[in-house]
């Protein structure tokens, strides 16, 4: 069924009041075209057309205003700056919950009861040791091996482990990969920092809460049990909640992309942890560190600033697709970053942070174009209390992420809209070049 009409005549005021009137001036030919949750079928575009010519496509690089998905995961108003897990606002998850419990709503869709969180727990707290290989294989990589990389080879790694996981349509089978994916990715995350540090890997810890046992076998030497500091223990649980969903992001789409072809979602998730490498996204809290560092002193940011504003380079840590406002997870990580230096003395980077944002915000570069701090603004601040380098600060981002990841995988493959990601492209090339073999070319 079309949802597009062609009329010769003009367009009027009296279409249907759910449709677009578009006229192909080429043509002079009208069309109606319905307007659903205020977007119209690209699909639909594709009946206008010249002649017989091809029909007529969006060109939208980026998908700066292409909707993917039906999603009822996350919601984003960027311009008010909310965000809202399944409904719940992510203040009150970041302050009542906690990361297992959001990650239980993010894939079942609604808060569990005690019987059921107490079973997901279990679940989750007993599918968090990985097969011994995954030690051989992530002893293999180079000492100063990106732990970035590794995770993304380590996650994508575990679809030989479980050839299962390929069958997507059975409902429990993707109950189970879920479960052992969000048990496994610390203590794969784990062992990927542990081989940068030439130090033994850490089996998991199962009488320790989830990021109890993460910060154990990151941390852990000859103790008998290492037990770490229950206000960091809370501050990085609320850091994996900020970072659990964030609707179509990059590393979203990513996944979204390869899940659509049907693949295991180990394979689906390896290709999100890859996108979330990258410095416009997860890689960016790095950045942001490394930038505080370069620039070293408070009285070197009117020239870092001037810098940004010629053109040289970005100020990491601002700016958002989405958001046009405060990132309200930012917000919330700058309160978390205050009861973590409680705890291990303040980061001198901080006050440099403070105050590049405060010279931000003020000037009419970052205010015209709706620039202001996001998640990873002060996220590595933290992380650098906790004393990991700055390589592993995306690990931690790709570690809370991981349910969001999953939680619209699910969607994705329940979704009979869904096709396989396949976008058009511009042709720009040469067409119907005749060959010369090399032999008469370099003759
Ligand atoms: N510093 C300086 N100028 C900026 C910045 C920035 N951080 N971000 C955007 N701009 C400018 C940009 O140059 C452009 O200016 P003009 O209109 O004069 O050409 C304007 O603002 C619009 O930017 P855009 O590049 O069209 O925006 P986008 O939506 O394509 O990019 C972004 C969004 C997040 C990639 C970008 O803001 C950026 O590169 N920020 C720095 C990297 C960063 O902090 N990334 C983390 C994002 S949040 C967490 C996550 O997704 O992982």
């Amino acid at each position: 069924m079309t949802d597009v009409t062609a009329t010769d005549a003009p367009a009027t005021a009296d279409a249907a009041t759910d449709s677009l009137t578009v006229r192909d001036n080429r043509t002079g030919q009208s069309y109606d075209i319905a307007i659903t949750d205020n977007t119209i079928k690209a699909a639909d575009l594709g009946q206008i057309r010249l002649d017989e010519g091809p029909g007529l496509a969006t060109y939208d690089p980026g998908f700066v205003n292409t909707a993917s998905c039906r999603s009822s995961v996350t919601f984003i108003d960027g311009e008010e700056g909310i965000l809202e897990y399944r409904g719940y606002p992510i203040e009150q998850l970041a302050e009542k919950s906690n990361f297992l419990e959001v990650a239980y709503l993010l894939i079942h869709g609604a808060l569990p009861s005690k019987a059921e969180y107490d079973a997901w727990v279990h679940e989750i707290t007993y599918h968090t040791f990985v097969h011994e290989n995954v030690k051989s294989f992530t002893e293999g990589f180079r000492y100063d091996a990106h732990p970035m990389g590794m995770l993304m080879a380590s996650t994508g790694a575990l679809s030989t482990f479980y050839p299962d996981a390929r069958n997507i349509n059975d409902v429990e089978n993707r109950h189970l990969q879920i479960v052992r994916m969000i048990a496994k990715m610390p203590t794969l995350g784990a062992w990927s920092f542990r081989h940068t540090q030439g130090k033994p890997f850490v089996y998991p810890d199962n009488d320790l809460s989830y990021t109890a046992n993460f910060l154990s076998m990151l941390f852990k030497m000859s103790e008998q049990r290492f037990e770490a500091d229950e206000r960091l223990v809370k501050a990085l649980d609320v850091l994996f909640i900020l970072h659990a969903d964030h609707e179509q992001n990059a590393s979203t789409n990513a996944v979204r992309s390869v899940g659509s072809t049907q693949v295991d979602p180990y394979s689906a998730v390896s290709a999100g942890v890859g996108a979330l490498f990258g410095p416009l996204h997860g890689g960016a809290n790095e950045a942001v560190l490394r930038m505080l560092r370069r620039i070293g002193t408070t009285s070197e940011i009117p020239a870092f600033i001037e810098g940004v504003k010629d053109g040289n380079e970005k100020l990491m840590g601002f700016g958002h697709r989405v958001y046009k406002n405060y990132d309200p997870r930012a917000r919330i990580i700058k309160k978390a970053a205050e009861d973590v230096f409680e705890v291990t003395g303040t980061n001198p980077l901080l006050d440099i942070a403070l105050e590049l944002e405060k010279i931000a915000l003020e000037d009419e570069y970052f205010i015209k174009r709706k620039l202001y701090p996001n998640v990873d603004f002060y996220s590595g601040l933290i992380y650098e209390a906790f004393q990991f380098p700055p390589e592993m600060f995306t690990v931690l981002f790709a570690i809370g992420r991981t349910p969001g990841w999953l939680a619209q995988w699910l969607e994705l493959v329940q979704d009979k809209e869904q096709k396989i990601a396949r976008p058009k492209q511009i042709y720009t090339g040469d067409r119907t070049l005749d060959f010369v073999p090399a032999s008469e070319r370099w003759a």
